[in-house]
């Protein structure tokens, strides 16, 4: 199947597998690399040295294109971008934060530059800073997410009519009915976390992985609302913070202090289920097995095909 993303990245299914932290290392984005989709390692959760090794890996085990996501934010950033261009790694995702101030960087690198945003006004901005396309994340998605809360089906659409780079969409696609959706709406790629973060690949823990099995619809929830949006499982920890942000409001010093001790860490990586933050997206609802990476993306398509033809007999 070919779309201009497909092209782009040069990858045989319009499948991108999310860069995510303490999910995505070489092993997830390997394999989906190797399964024609495209692999990103999360650089999110790395020092500069880890990140060097694991993308030494992903072009180790893969001959085929794999990308990094670097949320923009971090402090080392310099450092990481160093480690992405001296590795020659050609596509970059960015995300929190503005592309435009490394950008220049990436392009003499030669690298593809995606973009990571929730309204239209950063899908523009990212458009005029030279951005070769823009992943779009809605409201259902997990982990961070945007503070107007617009939802994957609202925000699409209104992307798309607004600019002319490529979008891909992000945020409650697990399966081939919301893939296609997604392609209804005129993404021409989607970028898939929750499901990939519940495969045999991901490095997340796996209580975690099996929490993602068990949640149903309304067991995630939004915290920091106002500041810096989370979406994840709702666990005696996050149900705290709900709790504070109701009740007395949630300033950013606050928010540091809680978000900041190394929860995301305790929740995905070591299970912690009282104490941790484990990010995951409404769609855990629609993940019902922990299977491998290499599984997800033919299920995907196969389940693509199927709903495409059934609609065509509507
Ligand atoms: C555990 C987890 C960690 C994530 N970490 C990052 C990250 O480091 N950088 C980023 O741009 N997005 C991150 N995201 C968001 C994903 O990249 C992706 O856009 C989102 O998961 C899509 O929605 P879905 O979960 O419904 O598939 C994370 C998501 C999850 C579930």
């Amino acid at each position: 199947m070919t779309t201009r993303v497909t092209d782009l990245f040069n990858i045989q299914v319009p499948i991108i597998q999310a860069g995510m932290v303490w999910v995505s290392g070489w092993k997830l984005a390997s394999a989906v690399s190797n399964a024609g989709g495209l692999g990103i390692v999360g650089a999110g959760s790395m020092k500069s040295e880890l990140l060097l090794e694991h993308l030494q890996k992903t072009s180790s085990a893969t001959s085929h294109p794999f990308g990094v996501n670097i949320p923009l934010l971090r402090g080392d950033i310099g450092d990481l971008i160093n480690v992405i261009i001296s590795q020659n790694v050609k596509i970059v995702f960015t995300s929190a934060g503005h592309p435009g101030r490394h950008i220049e960087k990436f392009k003499n690198a030669g690298c593809v530059v995606v973009h990571v945003v929730a309204n239209v006004k950063q899908a523009l901005k990212a458009q005029e800073v030279g951005c070769d396309a823009v992943a779009a994340e809605g409201f259902e998605a997990g982990g961070h997410n945007g503070l107007e809360e617009i939802t994957t089906l609202s925000l699409i659409p209104q992307i798309v009519d607004a600019v002319k780079i490529p979008v891909i969409a992000a945020g409650g696609i697990a399966d081939g009915r919301t893939m296609l959706a997604a392609f209804a709406l005129g993404a021409e790629a989607v970028q898939v976390g929750t499901r990939f973060a519940a495969t045999i690949e991901s490095s997340a823990h796996e209580i975690y992985k099996q929490k993602i099995v068990d949640a149903k619809d309304g067991d995630t929830i939004l915290t920091y609302r106002n500041i810096l949006p989370v979406r994840a499982l709702k666990n005696p920890f996050m149900e705290q913070v709900q709790k504070e942000e109701t009740q007395k409001g949630m300033t950013r010093e606050r928010m540091m202090e809680l978000h900041a001790k190394g929860r995301e860490r305790k929740g995905i990586f070591e299970g912690n289920w009282e104490e941790g933050e484990m990010e995951m997206g409404q769609s855990s609802g629609l993940v019902h097995d922990i299977i491998s990476a290499a599984d997800v993306v033919n299920r995907m398509m196969n389940e693509f095909e199927s709903a495409r033809k059934k609609l065509s007999t509507m």
